[in-house]
């Protein structure tokens, strides 16, 4: 009691707010806290997908994540060279799944009518389909494979 007596009235005014001042790092730097925010909504939205291991050499794995709208079906898929890469399993010319298709390069076969789409892209490098899949950054950790599907490109 005698504490807040005393700064009340060296103060004189919000005590509230110059205890704050020195407490909140958004008073003390808004950008950085501004970035934090950002940061930590950004790991927010990356989810476990699957581990390493479920993914085959040069094949794909098929999982439903959690995205803003719903159900998000998204392929995860390994390329001829190793690396990952996560896109939407629906493929854009018709309502197939992409991750039963076969994987060539650093491509994906719509095993229905043949469309190939770049795994970096999601761009059709044939017909029939001539939209573009969506494309899930996707990060490695560990074991565990992250995918943000509210990232896509
Ligand atoms: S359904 Fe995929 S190319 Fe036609």
């Amino acid at each position: 009691m005698t504490e807040f007596q005393g700064a009340a009235a060296v103060s004189g005014g919000d005590l509230a707010s110059d205890v704050t001042d020195e407490t909140d790092p958004e008073r003390r730097d808004p950008e950085r806290a501004r970035l934090r925010r950002l940061r930590g909504r950004a790991r927010m939205t990356a989810q476990l997908a699957c581990m390493t291991s479920d993914v085959p050499e040069a094949g794909t794995f098929r999982v439903e994540l959690e995205g803003p709208s719903g159900t998000v079906e998204v392929a995860v898929v390994r390329d001829e060279d190793g690396a990952l890469h996560a896109i939407s399993d629906i493929c854009s010319h018709g309502a197939v799944s992409l991750s039963d298709g076969e994987v060539e390069g650093c491509t994906v076969e719509c095993w229905l009518h043949g469309s190939r789409f770049d795994l970096r892209t999601g761009e059709p490098l044939g017909p029939p389909a001539v939209r573009p899949v969506p494309v899930y950054p996707l990060t490695v950790d560990g074991e565990r494979v992250l995918v943000d599907v509210d990232g896509a490109a």
